[in-house]
Order: structure tokens, then C-alpha cells, then sequence
């Protein structure tokens, strides 16, 4: 693998330097068709979680493919208005913040998700004719890794469903609008049937709130990884859902909408890192091969121990030999370990998959480092959507005290 759409990696490395994120919207977009055609409901509604990947070229890509977002910061919300969202295309599932921020995005008129009774409360009475959607927690043990897995019982996540007879009684005290039913059990869920139980847990939710609109199933549509990885089968998990969606809306008497709010599954594989290898240094246990990047831009492989598949794309038919690939970071940042790579020489470019989402989104500037330029692919044409930071960018917020 060493273009895009006819573009060659090498090529970028050439004009626009490494460490590089480079993203390919026709993958961005075959995913969005994927999601749609895999659903056969009245109205289906994805909505970016754009916590994956926040470029606003994308999100605006997203928005022509008739996304909506699915936000969990107001930052995230005037980012979205920023890319030309409507605030009626926007989702906000806060966790945590203050009231204040709620507030804001009331008055922004975004679609709010309350994931806590006292807020609840607070926004119902102080908010009559807010329409709200209640995140539930519906206690199933879901996610790739214990960071990511949110839907289980001592999750910080959600109402629990066993608090939903205090809720009742809140909604019927205060007249509460609420329009919508949610959950998000976890990230990168390898068994799809949590799908199908948490839904049938939000279904019997669904029976006790008669004005609802909408029911949204969160996401944790897992990729593949590596080759052979397992993944979530969408169009099986399409086939399921919206039969027993349909069946339980008739049941309701009213069509609702179906919503998802994926965000790997959206751009996991539409991203590439390069980066450049800077020294090969043989131990006397380990070949490392250095590259001039790290856990600052790429801090996967380091806080979950995620696999990125990596290629030497300067040698691409070398002999395999097996490397620890680490970053240039003053504490151990490994992206991987024993991994058997075309023989890697200072200066050849590697390139890691899988880099689209949570890559760039969690970049940091650490040891001082500036964060990399992002590229974007699109109708063969590359598009250079985010600069190279300098130094500017590290002292901008800095101010020199008179001490
Ligand atoms: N909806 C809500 C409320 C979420 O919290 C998340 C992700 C999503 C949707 C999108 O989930 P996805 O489709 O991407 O699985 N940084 C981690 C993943 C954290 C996910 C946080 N919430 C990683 O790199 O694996």
C-alpha cells in the first residue's frame, strides 16, 4: 500500500514533511454508504462522533453525505456550526460538565442527552420546552478494553436502568419532553449480539415514554485492525436491528427514527500516519526502529495497547525483520513490538493504519513537539487541511510575567 486515489505517499512525504496524517474520503464515504444501505428503516440518522477526528474539511465531507454529529463538548458544537451544521443536526452527550455548559447548548439549540438525574431535574424545570434524550446505562460489559467499555454497572456513564422508576416519576412531576431514548455501552465491541440485548433493554425503556422521536443505539461498530481482525458484521447487524426496530415501532404506533453515532467505523481506515525513521538501534536483546513521532502524536498503542498495522513503504519488498517500532518520546513509547517489517533503514518512511480515528484527535504536544500537518484526499486531488504547528503555536498562549 503506498498511494491513495493515484497520489503516492512517497510523493506527500516530498511536498508536505513528516510526521504526516493523510485521509481518504472515498473510504470515509463507501463507509457512510455502507451504514446506510445496511439499514432498512423509515429514517436512519448517523451522526459523526466527531471526537474521532475533528478536521472541519471532514466534517463538512460528512455533512454533504447527510450526516449529522454527535457531540460531547460545546467546543465540539461550535465546531460543528463552524462546518455549516444546523443545530438541529446536532447531538450533544455531555458527561460530567457543568450546567452551565448544558445550558449553552440549550440556547444553541442543539438536541441535548442527559445522562444524570439531578441535571435532569435542573434542565427540566428550569427549561419547560426543552425536548430532551436520556442516555441509559444499560449494564452490559461491552468495548475492546476496560478505558473504552462505558455501559457497564460501575460506569461514571448514563442513568442507570434501574433508576428508570425515579426518572418516571420525575418526567410525569415536571411535564419533561423527553424525544429520545440513548445508550453507548463501549468502543470497538467485538460481540455483536450486545447490540441486540442492550437494544431490547432500550426497547422496554422505550414502552414507559410515549412522545419519543427517536431512539439512538450510541456506536461501538468495531474495525479491523489487522488482517483476519474481527468486525462488526453492519449489514448483519442491520438486518437485525431493523426488523426488530420496525416490529417494536409498530408496536409503539408511531415510526421513530433509528439513530447510530459511529465514529471508528466512520474513519478508522480512512487514515494513514507516516512518519520518518530516524536511527536503527540494535540492543542486545531488541532492533528499534526509531521514527520521529511518539506517543504525542499517536498515543494508542501506549494507553490501550491498540495494534496499528505498519509498513516500511520505502522498502516495501525487503526482507521481514523484526522490529520494536518507538517514537522519540523521554519515556518508553512503544507502537509496536516484535513486528515483523521489511527491513527498515534510517530515513525510510513507515506507515501506520488505521490512523483516522482517535489519532490526530488525541495528539498532544508533549516534550515540546509540534503536532504534524494533516492531508486530505479527495477526487484525486490532495488538499493540505491542517498546517505543520511551529513555534508560534507552542508560545501563543504563553505570557511572559514581569517578575
Ligand atoms: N457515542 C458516544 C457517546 C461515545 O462516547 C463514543 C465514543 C462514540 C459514540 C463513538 O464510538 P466509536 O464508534 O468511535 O467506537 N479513544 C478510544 C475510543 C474512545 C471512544 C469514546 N467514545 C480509542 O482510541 O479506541
Amino acid at each position: 500500500m503506498n498511494s491513495i486515489q493515484g497520489i503516492s505517499f512517497l510523493d506527500l512525504v516530498d511536498r508536505y514533511g513528516t510526521p504526516l496524517y493523510v485521509y481518504d474520503a472515498d473510504i470515509i464515504k463507501r463507509q457512510v454508504d455502507r451504514l446506510n444501505n445496511a439499514f432498512h428503516v423509515p429514517h436512519l440518522g448517523i451522526h459523526f462522533a466527531c471526537k474521532a477526528l475533528n478536521n472541519i474539511n471532514i466534517l463538512k465531507l460528512l455533512r454533504e453525505w447527510g450526516c449529522g454529529l454527535d457531540t460531547v463538548s460545546i467546543q465540539e458544537i461550535w465546531l460543528g456550526l463552524e462546518a455549516g451544521y444546523k443545530a438541529s443536526e446536532i447531538i450533544y452527550t455531555p458527561n460530567c460538565v457543568g450546567v452551565d455548559e448544558i445550558e449553552m447548548a440549550i440556547k444553541l439549540g442543539v438536541q441535548v442527552n442527559i445522562d444524570h438525574i439531578e441535571t435532569l431535574e435542573y434542565i427540566g424545570s428550569h427549561y419547560p420546552d426543552t425536548k430532551i434524550c436520556i442516555r441509559i446505562n444499560p449494564h452490559v460489559m461491552a468495548g475492546g478494553n476496560e478505558k473504552i467499555s462505558v455501559g457497564h454497572i460501575d460506569s461514571k456513564f448514563g442513568i442507570s436502568i434501574y433508576q428508570m422508576p425515579l426518572v418516571l416519576r420525575l418526567v410525569q412531576a415536571l411535564k419533561l419532553k423527553i424525544n429520545g431514548l440513548h445508550m453507548h455501552t463501549g468502543s470497538d465491541i467485538l460481540d455483536p449480539g450486545v447490540f441486540t440485548l442492550a437494544s431490547e433493554i432500550l426497547f422496554d425503556a422505550a414502552r414507559k415514554f410515549p412522545d419519543l422521536e427517536f431512539i439512538d443505539f450510541g456506536s461501538g461498530l468495531k474495525v479491523p485492525y489487522k488482517v483476519d481482525d474481527v468486525s462488526t458484521d453492519v449489514e448483519e447487524l442491520g438486518e437485525l436491528l431493523s426488523k426488530s426496530f420496525n416490529e417494536f415501532c409498530k408496536e409503539y404506533g408511531r415510526e421513530l427514527k433509528l439513530y447510530f453515532e459511529p465514529g471508528k467505523f466512520l474513519v478508522s481506515q480512512s487514515g494513514y500516519f507516516l512518519v520518518k525513521t530516524n536511527v536503527i538501534k540494535q540492543t542486545p536483546s531488541t532492533v528499534f526502529a526509531g521514527v520521529d513521532s511518539g506517543l504525542n502524536h499517536l498515543i494508542r498503542p501506549m494507553f490501550y495497547g491498540s495494534y496499528h498495522s505498519i509498513e516500511n513503504i520505502s522498502n516495501e519488498t525487503g526482507r521481514p525483520r523484526i522490529y520494536n517500532v518507538v517514537g522519540y518520546i523521554c519515556e518508553t513509547d512503544t507502537f509496536a513490538s516484535n513486528r515483523a517489517i521489511s527491513e527498515i533503514h534510517p530515513g525510510d518512511i513507515l506507515c501506520f493504519k488505521n490512523a483516522g480515528a482517535y489519532c490526530y484527535s488525541m495528539s498532544s504536544n508533549y516534550n515540546s513537539r509540534f503536532r504534524p500537518a494533516e492531508v486530505l484526499i479527495h477526487n484525486s486531488k490532495d488538499y493540505l487541511i491542517r498546517k505543520r504547528e511551529t513555534m508560534d503555536d507552542l508560545l501563543r498562549n504563553q505570557i511572559i510575567a514581569d517578575l
